[in-house]
């Protein structure tokens, strides 16, 4: 029998209204997040489906809302998805990663601390460097330098979170990830994986940012698509985000894909570019609203969205 929607997660359910509140503590930052927005998504997600795959990882914005009872949580960064392995497996490290360098990057110069965790980080990625310095960095936005592929982001203003903030952080989020496998994997490798009845959800890099973000993989959105047309073909249901306007108007991403790969199309608002507003330097741009496309392979009813 396959479990339905949230079928094992009556613990996180709102006793009065039965509905899953949005989860929106994030436990690392990350370019691209979805957390703030995954309870528009979930609900274009099918009533019932197998095992759940997220492909495109990154700061496990929609898992961690999603909370499926099986699922398989992949990204192709090495040093993102040692932060994620430690959250499943030995939570207590992952707590004592981000204390240390916390409590060392307190006691001393920051600007320099920062810059020493930066440089050893680069002298060998890793996720225990990558979990402070994503909390750390500027906005947020961890990027790679084009020409060497070094992680290049200034310190941020913002006080770093304590330490006893962040290991509230991971109890909160461990029994959201108790059903899920995480992995290392290329894209294609989880959707090699994924068999008629299960739900894929992608939200793959931006082309035009993918040089400097997420180390700078080899990504190209026809192999995506030939991949979800595989998928679809096999009996797997695939849910695409995918950048739907770049300025408020309506300018849409020139993005091709096959004629009837997809039944279903939704907008789903995401708010203001992050990644613009760090390279405005801070400043608020009114009219850099992104908006996402939610594309599905398969017909959903909709269901009704948690409260905002
Ligand atoms: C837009 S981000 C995902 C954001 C995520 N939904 C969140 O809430 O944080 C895209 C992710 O795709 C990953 N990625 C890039 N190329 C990949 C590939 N070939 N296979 C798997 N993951 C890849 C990047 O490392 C990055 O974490």
């Amino acid at each position: 029998m396959q479990p339905s929607l949230f079928s094992d997660l009556n613990d996180l359910r709102d006793s009065e209204t039965g509905t899953i509140t949005p989860f929106k503590t994030q436990l690392i930052k990350w370019v691209g997040n979805k957390q703030r927005y995954a309870d528009q998504i979930i609900t274009h997600f099918p009533k019932s489906y197998g095992t759940y795959f997220e492909p495109f990882l990154g700061s496990a914005g929609v898992l961690a809302n999603l909370a499926p009872s099986r699922g398989v949580a992949s990204d192709v960064f090495a040093p993102l998805m040692e932060i994620w392995l430690c959250l499943a497996e030995d939570p207590e490290t992952l707590k004592s990663w981000y204390s240390d360098r916390w409590h060392w990057f307190q006691a001393g110069d920051h600007l320099e601390r920062y810059e020493k965790i930066k440089a050893d980080y680069n002298a060998a990625p890793n996720g225990a460097d990558l979990l402070f310095l994503s909390r750390a960095c500027y906005g947020g936005v961890v990027r790679f330098r084009k020409k060497d592929g070094l992680m290049s982001t200034p310190m941020g203003s913002h006080p770093v979170i304590k330490p006893e903030k962040f290991a509230r952080r991971v109890e909160m989020w461990k029994p959201r990830i108790a059903g899920t496998r995480f992995e290392r994997l290329d894209y294609l490798e989880a959707f090699a994986r994924a068999g008629a009845g299960d739900l894929i959800y992608c939200d793959p890099p931006y082309a035009h940012s993918q040089s400097i973000l997420y180390g700078a993989q080899r990504f190209r959105l026809e192999d995506l698509m030939q991949a979800i047309a595989d998928a679809k073909s096999r009996g797997v249901h695939v849910a695409l985000s995918i950048d739907g306007t770049k300025k408020s108007g309506n300018t849409y991403c020139d993005i091709p894909f096959p004629d009837d790969l997809f039944e279903h199309e939704h907008f789903v608002n995401i708010g203001r570019s992050m990644l613009k507003r760090f390279q405005m330097d801070g400043q608020t741009l009114e009219t850099e609203v992104v908006r996402d496309r939610l594309l599905l392979t398969y017909d959903a009813p909709v269901r009704e969205s948690t409260p905002r």
